[in-house]
């Protein structure tokens, strides 16, 4: 029997406010009219909880060009909740990241933007500053072990999915570091007591990455590693800048109730792209073990209130496919999410310059697709074969907004003006 954690006690209340919801829902089951509730904003406990009238999702994107009939994005009717905005720079991506962030908070669903480059500001949703400074306050920890997994997965494994992430965060790292990187984690792991044989001790305070690095720097100078001191310098030049960076030791840790009860937009623009790599990677694992906790939405959802427990906005996809770009890799949050979130209530809005940055397995996927201007004909040609328009057509957007919103699995295409927030 393992002792309940603060997100055991956490996932708890979430369940027995899911019930509670579900009550609510019947009742407001006929008003569909999106107001705002007087003086309460969006982003809040309070708002959320008025705000499950606002059913279903309907994302007003802005007028289609051709028939002025109002272009809609509505995930509920579609078959995931997975929006896909490819464009240049200054095509109008973060605009319309920002739109689309601010109407699904209005609806009263939580919402976490994920912002590298510090310009999705969407209205009513709280910040989180990610960095090195003062203003910055909470951390995350990647050596935080999973104990609800004790059973299926083992510390063994655990340890090398850590390894797996920090190899994507941190280029170059060789055979022989990732052995020895291995080796320091496993001995900070002992350190603190945690053991693989007894799951009670994974509730332990976790080492962090601070710990490991320490543990690298005392083998550098032990005589008993002097045979591989080469390789361990080569580990420490390697981890260094990113391990040494505060927000991985940080006592307070930014709260994974909160960002499924209200939402956060997380500005990770301070920090290089190996530690957003890793502070997104770790953020998105830990939501998305909380939400499978949580069990599958239903088989048939009353409404999108039932369907949608969290929309993920990210810019720049690219930061999520590691260094260098692997988007392929099974491995990488961002397919996970792709192949196995939808059941567990998870919605995806991703914005990405180039095709080549996100996999297969996103591509073929997502089923809301909008194309802006591109400007380099590789790429038009590459998104006007994905959402079927002719290139040529394609070429013709003016950008700031001018796009073609590909839904409905590709059986509804309309050429759309993207309105301004
Ligand atoms: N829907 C819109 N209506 C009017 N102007 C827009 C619209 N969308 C974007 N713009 C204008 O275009 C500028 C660039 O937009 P935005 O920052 O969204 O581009 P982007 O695709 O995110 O570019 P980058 O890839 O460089 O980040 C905005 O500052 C704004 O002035
Ligand atoms: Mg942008």
């Amino acid at each position: 029997m393992l002792v309940q954690s603060a997100e055991e006690v956490a996932l708890a209340k979430m369940r027995a406010s899911g019930a509670r919801g579900r009550a609510q829902l019947r009742k407001n089951h006929l008003r569909d009219t999106l107001t705002i509730i007087g003086e309460t904003p969006p982003g809040t406990s309070a708002y959320r909880r008025q705000a499950r009238s606002f059913m279903p999702v309907e994302i007003r994107l802005g007028d289609d060009v051709r028939s002025f009939d109002q272009v809609r994005w509505c995930p509920g009717q579609e078959g995931n909740g997975f929006f896909l905005i490819m464009g240049s720079s200054g095509a109008g991506k973060t605009e319309t990241l920002k739109l689309i962030g601010q109407q699904i908070l209005e609806h009263g669903i939580p919402v976490l933007v994920l912002d590298f480059h510090g310009d999705v500001k969407v209205p009513w949703l709280p910040s989180v500053l990610m960095s090195s400074g003062t203003a910055s306050w909470v951390g995350v920890n990647p050596m935080e072990l999973d104990s609800h997994r004790a059973e299926e997965v083992g510390l063994y494994d655990q340890r090398m999915a850590l390894l797996d992430l920090i190899e994507r965060a941190i280029p170059g790292l060789g055979h022989h570091q990732r052995t020895i990187l291995g080796e320091a984690i496993d001995t900070a792991y002992r350190q603190v007591g945690i053991r693989e044989e007894d799951p009670e001790t994974w509730l332990h305070q976790p080492p962090t990455f601070a710990q490991v690095l320490a543990i690298l720097r005392q083998w550098v100078v032990a005589e008993e590693w002097k045979s591989r001191r080469p390789s361990i310098l080569g580990c420490v030049a390697a981890v260094e800048t990113a391990f040494g960076h505060p927000l991985f030791s940080r006592a307070r840790h930014l709260p994974m109730e909160e960002i499924l009860e209200t939402g956060v937009r997380l500005d990770l623009s301070r920090v290089s792209d190996g530690v957003r790599y890793m502070v997104a990677d770790t953020v998105l694992r830990k939501l998305f073990r909380m939400l499978s906790l949580l069990g599958p939405i239903p088989v048939e959802p009353e409404s999108d209130l039932e369907r949608f427990r969290l929309f993920v906005i990210i810019d720049e996809a690219k930061i999520m496919a590691g260094l260098p770009p692997r988007p392929n890799d099974a491995g990488l949050m961002i397919n996970i999410l792709v192949t196995e979130a939808r059941k567990f209530g998870v919605g995806l809005i991703l914005a990405s310059q180039m095709q080549e940055h996100l996999g297969a397995e996103v591509r073929a996927n997502t089923s809301a697709w909008l194309v802006l201007r591109q400007i380099d004909w590789h790429q038009v040609r590459k998104n006007a074969a994905d959402i079927g328009v002719a290139s040529d057509d394609l070429a013709q957007l003016k950008g700031k907004g001018d796009g073609f919103f590909r839904s409905q699995n590709g059986q509804l295409l309309q050429r759309v003006q993207v309105r301004r927030m």
